[in-house]
């Protein structure tokens, strides 16, 4: 582990040059990983522990797409496919990638299994921090550790493939049996992570939960509504507000961003835009950041948690996320989206 200046924050990291796979596959060498649940996390995780050379078997429950996705992904029914509760009984390492509303359901089942020495890896800091919720709590005698990709499992994989990286956090809650950390490094390493930095449960799930809601999804769509409502409203037309809004940033700024910074890409487009930003985006900042307070406190009170184990649990569930999601998919901007996109040279 090196500690690593992240603008003036010393940070515990872990690299692949000094946990080269290699360790990973020694530390692992006489451990079975199940991966339960071949949902997005799932794919990513166990097809790149496999192609990394690990020992891991699937458990998905039988009779539904994930399992026919993981048959089609080379997962063999009887040898390394099994039902959830046969995969957790073999495996020494449960990776519990469920959702989340599946895992409070599935619990009693891979309760059952935790063997004292076993570990129970989560990519989440859910089902631990707000277990008054979900009522998961490990026996003492097994490790509990997390490796949260920053990331969807897709991107995981696709980076992979790619011999690239995608970074994960790391964090141990629970140390029984003195190999926790060794334990979740390798595992970390072995999913296919860039690099590895240090957080516990309550930090991943709080920030985690408040950065889906905040820039990455809630707050950026959010934005984008507003300018493009704004500019519709007085008079411009869809393929210019939508190009304004959202294809110029995803297309052309934010690479940019992603290589060099914000900084960079401010100091390389013209005067008048730069000008512009400069002046404008602390009042953005000033006018948001109570609604993230807000968000914050409500995430930290277990009240985010709390609304998405009760509408995700509910059997209508994926009913009434259609209709939310016919929501944005029929609205103009994203209806004007869909065309655009098709326009993109490389589409024709
Ligand atoms: N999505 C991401 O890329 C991402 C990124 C970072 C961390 N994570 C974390 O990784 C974990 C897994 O997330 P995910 O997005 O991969 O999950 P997901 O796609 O929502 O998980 C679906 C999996 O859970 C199973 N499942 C759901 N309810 C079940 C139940 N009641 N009984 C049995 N199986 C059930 C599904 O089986 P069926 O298909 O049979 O329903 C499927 O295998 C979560 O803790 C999540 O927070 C996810």
């Amino acid at each position: 582990m090196a500690q690593i200046n992240f603008g003036g924050v010393e940070e515990n990291v872990v690299t692949r040059e000094e946990f080269p796979l290699k360790k990973a596959l020694e530390v692992l060498k006489d451990e079975t990983i199940a991966i339960i649940g071949y949902g997005v996390q799932g794919p990513g995780q166990s097809l790149n522990l496999r192609d990394n050379g690990f020992n891991v078997i699937v458990g998905q429950r039988e009779g539904s797409k994930s399992w026919d996705k993981a048959v089609a992904d080379g997962w063999v029914p009887g040898k390394t496919l099994f039902g959830i509760e046969e995969a957790a009984e073999r495996a020494t390492i449960i990776q519990y990638l469920l959702s989340d509303a599946g895992q409070i359901a599935v619990w009693p089942v891979i309760k059952k299994h935790l063997a004292p020495g076993k570990a129970l890896y989560f990519s989440h800091g859910f089902g631990i921090t707000y277990k008054e919720r979900t009522g998961i709590v490990p026996p003492p005698d097994v490790d509990v550790i997390l490796i949260a990709p920053k990331g969807s499992g897709t991107s995981l994989r696709r980076m992979f493939l790619q011999g690239r990286g995608l970074n994960s956090s790391y964090a141990v809650f629970q140390d029984a049996t003195g190999r926790a950390f060794e334990r979740v490094v390798a595992l970390g390493i072995g999913v296919g992570s860039g690099y590895l930095f240090e957080t516990d449960f309550k930090r991943e799930v709080y920030s985690d939960l408040t950065g889906e809601r905040g820039t990455l999804m809630g707050a950026i769509q959010g934005i984008f509504a507003a300018q493009y409502d704004t500019l519709r409203a007085n008079g411009h037309t869809p393929s210019e507000a939508f190009n304004e809004t959202v294809e110029e940033l995803t297309q052309s700024l934010m690479p940019l961003v992603a290589e060099n910074g914000m900084d960079w890409m401010y100091a390389n487009c013209s005067t008048t835009a730069q000008r512009g930003a400069l002046d404008w985006w602390k009042k953005f900042r000033d006018a948001t950041k109570p609604v993230f307070e807000e968000l914050y406190k409500e995430v930290a009170a277990g009240n985010e948690a709390q609304r998405s184990i009760d509408l995700n649990s509910k059997p209508d569930y994926r009913e009434k996320l259609d209709d939310e999601l016919r929501e944005m998919r029929e609205s103009e901007m994203w209806q004007t989206g869909a065309v655009v996109r098709k326009l993109r040279p490389e589409n024709n």
